[in-house]
């Protein structure tokens, strides 16, 4: 098929392009790179030995998007574009709002306008809040406390609406834990801009002395030993789940949780992190962050009985990939 991957020079995009290609599938990414660089796209060539077609274009831009139809005969979208700093939506909303949800309206309308019936969204378990865990897909979903976790809970709603009104066009939500991890090639990964807001980022650059201990958000949550427990997945296997979704996409809307199906806490992570790669991870217990949940793991027996898709890699290829990424950066 071939595969529209909006914002697929990112973090998570360009791990699927190089699984969408290794697949057998052809790829065209459009990224207006205001968290990415083209260099990416780059290695994902030296990975797969594919040339992909690359358009320089804000997805928001509904003229930009129609052309890229046009041009192109698209089997399947998958819509990764997004801002995703969830401290940057409380200062930045209308940002937020305008860039998330005018993007998903869109694409969308253009697949209905051309018949391209596969549509795939990065959704996130954020929009579970504060639900009893292991998160089910057929849970109601819960505010969240961001307005970015709101993008995703309305954009979820959009095109539940849309693919409900128009037949023909199918879609699937793809609720993604917490990505983690790099390609083992070691060259891509995630190089977030400034301060880290993630853990796993935060632990390679404390280990490698960018910065000198991590602060470990509360220690007294009701979880194993009182840190924050969540499902970290590597994003090597979240991005194999969007080749199946794409691939066995059925009409209508559906719903899947990508994670592991296993909670890990912060200091878990830590100590496999320091075992896995021989090296220690100073840290200070802190107050917690506010707008932190206790615990956020996935029920990830859905994506198994109807995708065929589970995790396979573990918290040790985790914290490894990463390590592994973090000391191949040139900066
Ligand atoms: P990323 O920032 O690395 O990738 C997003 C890409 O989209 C970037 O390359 C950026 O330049 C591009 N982009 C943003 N707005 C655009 C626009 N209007 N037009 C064109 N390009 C645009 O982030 P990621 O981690 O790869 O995340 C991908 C998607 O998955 C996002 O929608 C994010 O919200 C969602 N998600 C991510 C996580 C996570 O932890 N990484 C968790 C849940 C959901
Ligand atoms: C966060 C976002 C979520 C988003 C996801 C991916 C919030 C409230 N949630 O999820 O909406 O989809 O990132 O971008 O921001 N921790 C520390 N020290 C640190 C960093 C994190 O102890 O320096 C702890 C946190 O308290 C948490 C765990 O590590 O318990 C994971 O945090 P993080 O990687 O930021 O992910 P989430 O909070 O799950």
């Amino acid at each position: 098929m071939k595969i529209f991957v909006t914002g697929g020079a990112g973090y998570i995009g360009t791990h699927t392009c190089v699984e969408l290609i290794q697949a057998g599938h052809e790829v065209i990414v459009a990224d207006n790179l205001c968290n990415s660089k083209k260099e990416a796209l780059d290695k994902v060539t030296e990975i797969t030995g594919k040339g992909i077609g690359f358009y320089e274009i804000d997805v928001t831009d509904e003229k930009e998007v129609e052309k890229i139809f046009k041009e192109n005969q698209i089997d399947g979208v998958i819509h990764f574009a997004g801002l995703k700093a969830v401290g940057e939506s409380v200062a930045k909303p209308l940002m937020y709002y305008y860039n998330n949800l005018v993007s998903t309206m869109v694409l969308a309308e253009a697949c209905i306008r051309h018949k391209v019936g596969r549509f795939v969204f990065s959704s996130s378990a954020t929009v579970y809040g504060d639900n009893t865990v292991p998160f089910r897909e057929d849970m109601n979903l819960l505010p969240t406390t961001n307005p970015y976790g709101e993008t995703k809970a309305m954009s979820e709603r959009i095109l539940t609406d849309a693919a409900s009104a128009n037949e023909g066009f199918g879609v699937t939500l793809l609720r993604y834990f917490n990505p983690v991890g790099a390609h083992e090639s070691g060259l891509i990964g995630e190089n977030p801009n400034g301060i880290p807001n993630n853990l796993m980022p935060f632990v390679t650059q404390v280990a490698k002395g960018k910065r000198e201990y991590l602060s470990v958000f509360g220690n007294d949550y009701d979880t194993v030993d009182g840190t924050g427990v969540r499902d970290y997945i590597h994003v090597v296997d979240l991005a194999k789940g969007h080749v199946k979704a794409i691939e066995k996409l059925k009409e209508g809307v559906n719903v899947y949780n990508l994670g592991t199906g296993k909670g890990t806490s912060v200091l878990e992570l830590v100590q496999a992190f320091e075992e896995g790669n021989g090296i220690k991870v100073p840290y200070e217990i802190c107050p917690r962050r506010p707008g932190d949940i206790a615990s956020c793991y996935a029920d990830a027996s859905k994506a198994l009985d109807e995708l065929g898709w589970t995790a396979e890699k573990d918290i040790m290829d985790m914290v490894k990939d990463s390590w592994k990424f973090e000391n191949g950066l040139t900066e």
